[in-house]
């Protein structure tokens, strides 16, 4: 997590910075700083909390230098206050850290032994004063400091460095967190991410794993891992063109509920030919007749959309899948199949665990597949083949067109599989693509009924503990639902599979505890609405969320009822998604949480 840019710029960087550090604050928001070198002197300024409070005490006392680095924090070691935001300093540098340094703790004994003293609780000051002790003691120069450091260092982090009477040097380095260099005329730049970059410049190049990078306003020189001079390939980024307003929303999270008919659209258009009504994969996909086993793996929001895949690729395709949480997954000694095929999910595709899970199927001979939002990212150029989503930036931190995008890319990739294998034919594909293209409307459709939600949530935000159940596909959106409400509201919300409320949930029941039933009218109805009675036996407030023949088949004792459209049953998810998540944002609306950047967490968690 955290955000680190640094710019070697032509006039005062630190609003530059400022503006490079708001497009990264979806990384971490716990405290921000800016550190800057002028007439060979470094000065800093740092705050707690979000960088709203880091731009009132620049103004108070603005930071001059045309050199400087900056971070946006997301705290894993010590609180965060001051003595811990980013940048850190010592007698020689100033230093921003996204990632972590798991041998810190050796590293502090040993240079505190060395009568190097430590003011700050993280992990990162070690880099610093690392970096300073080859400076000081051997007298080396900034770069075979540093390089020295690196070597010492464990972990998985990315760094950015100025050196006191250095107005023309800053040192980057990659391992395990992204970087990226941009170049511009007579100025370069080194960011979390090209959105960093994208006010300053398109010409990008990415740091590949292990490089580090020493950098001057007219040129850099890429190291690999082993100290070897390397070129990488600069490319334009598209991440200029992300539109970064809310669009007459009060929050992103609001427009990325709204964006969803026309990002899902989007996506599918990757995948499906609406003449012949077919899927077209991308070249070098899976040779899905011959797989034995898919393995799925993600995190949050992206793991509930592969469960759901899970349903679909063995209903349409009879692939068994097995599927774990990435940091579960990269952990468990797993029985890979050589020569078996693993897909991730990810927006970001930044998440630590997500990529180092990636990294060891294909150290166990899996080919790698990956249905990733942000094609520029670690996960989309570590697979062998990425099936894209083309849901835009999501900038909100809870995740929801990304959500149903990663659903539209994961059902045609399902559907093209089932028809490789021989599963479905030709009718029978062209019945769910008609359907799969259907469902961007059936989402505008649905987003209608926000009034009503608004009213609904305005009651569920007084509980203290809601429940949510779902069978078969609704299962996975039950827990989505769950893990929107928890995040945004901090209503305390679990999400179960509707059969298994009687070995235990039940117990939690009263009519404090409102329970959200998603049941579409398929198969499986019947059976949620039964557990749904069971619910209201017993005094709970039931909400049930189907569509309109459900809801009259449910009878009039229902405490709340939220109509859907009718959708094909398997495709239900990526449509009852948007009631799912119109309730928790209302709910958190109602209690005035903070929407788009809620307690504790951060968009793109790039730490263990
Ligand atoms: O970027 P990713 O899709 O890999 O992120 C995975 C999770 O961190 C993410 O979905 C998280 O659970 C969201 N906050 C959920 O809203």
């Amino acid at each position: 997590m955290c955000g680190i840019i640094g710019i070697l710029g032509k006039t005062d960087v630190a609003p530059l910075i400022v503006e490079g550090l708001k497009r990264l604050e979806y990384r971490g928001y716990d405290s921000a700083g800016v550190a800057t070198v002028k007439d060979g002197r470094i000065d800093r300024r740092r705050a707690p909390g979000k960088l709203s409070a880091l731009e009132g005490v620049l103004k108070e006392r603005p930071l001059k230098g045309a050199i400087g680095i900056g971070h946006t924090r997301w705290a894993t070691h010590g609180a965060a206050n001051e003595t811990n935001a980013h940048p850190h300093a010592t007698r020689r540098l100033a230093l921003v850290h996204n990632g972590i340094i798991e041998n810190f703790a050796e590293l502090r004994r040993e240079l505190k032994e060395k009568g190097y003293a430590f003011e700050s609780e993280t992990d990162t000051e070690v880099c610093a004063q690392l970096i300073t002790y080859y400076l000081e003691t051997e007298n080396l120069p900034p770069k075979d400091a540093f390089g020295k450091a690196l070597a010492r260092i464990r972990g998985a982090f990315a760094l950015a460095v100025v050196f006191l009477g250095e107005d023309d040097l800053m040192i980057g380095a990659r391992r395990g967190s992204p970087l990226a260099l941009g170049r511009g005329d007579g100025e370069m730049f080194l960011g979390s991410d090209s959105y960093a970059l994208a006010p300053f410049t398109n010409r990008v190049t990415y740091l590949e794993e292990g490089d580090w990078a020493v950098v001057t306003r007219s040129a850099f020189q890429i190291y690999d891992a082993a100290g070897r001079p390397v070129a990488r390939p600069e490319t334009l980024s598209s991440a200029a063109d992300a539109m970064v307003d809310k669009d007459g929303h009060r929050h992103f999270m609001a427009k990325e509920i709204h964006q969803q008919p026309e990002v899902i659209a989007h996506t599918l258009s990757r995948y499906l030919d609406p003449a012949s009504e077919t899927v077209r994969l991308p070249d070098g996909s899976f040779d899905f007749a011959k797989l034995d086993r898919l393995t799925i793996s993600a995190c949050g929001t992206a793991y509930y959309a592969g469960l759901v895949a899970k349903y679909w690729f063995e209903t349409w395709a009879r692939l068994p899948v097995e599927i774990d949480i990435a940091s579960e997954l990269r952990y468990r000694a797993v029985p890979y199949a050589p020569g078996g095929g693993a897909l991730f999910v990810s927006q970001s595709g930044e998440t630590a665990d997500t990529l180092a899970a990636l990294r060891e199927a294909r150290r166990n001979g899996q080919k790698i597949a990956a249905v990733v939002n942000v094609l520029e990212s670690s996960i989309a150029r570590e697979a062998d083949v990425m099936f894209p989503m083309a849901a835009g930036p999501e900038i909100g931190v809870a995740s929801t067109k990304a959500f149903t995008c990663q659903l539209a890319a994961l059902a045609a990739v399902a559907i093209a599989a089932g028809r490789a294998r021989g599963v479905l034919d030709e009718t029978e594909e062209r019945r769910l693509v008609r359907a799969l293209l259907g469902t961007p409307r059936l989402v505008a459709e649905a987003l209608k009924s926000a009034d009503r939600i608004e009213k609904i949530a305005e009651e569920i935000a007084r509980a203290q503990d809601v429940l949510y159940i779902g069978r078969g596909v609704s299962f996975p959106l039950a827990l989505e639902g769950a893990l929107k409400l928890k995040e945004i509201s901090y209503i305390h919300a679990e999400g179960y599979a509707a059969g298994e409320l009687k070995h235990g949930p039940i117990a939690l029941i009263d009519d404090a505890v409102p329970v959200i039933v998603i049941a579409p009218s398929d198969a499986l109805y019947e059976k949620t609405v039964s557990n749904m009675y069971e619910v209201m036996a017993r005094g709970g407030r039931a909400l049930l969320i189907s569509d309109r023949k459900g809801i009259a088949q449910a009878g009039d004792k229902v405490w709340r009822a939220i109509e859907a459209p009718e959708v094909e049953p398997m495709l239900a998810p990526i449509v009852y998604a948007a009631p799912i998540q119109l309730l928790a944002y209302y709910t958190a609306t109602t209690k005035g949480t903070d929407v788009d950047q809620p307690r504790n967490l951060a968009k793109s968690v790039t730490v263990e």
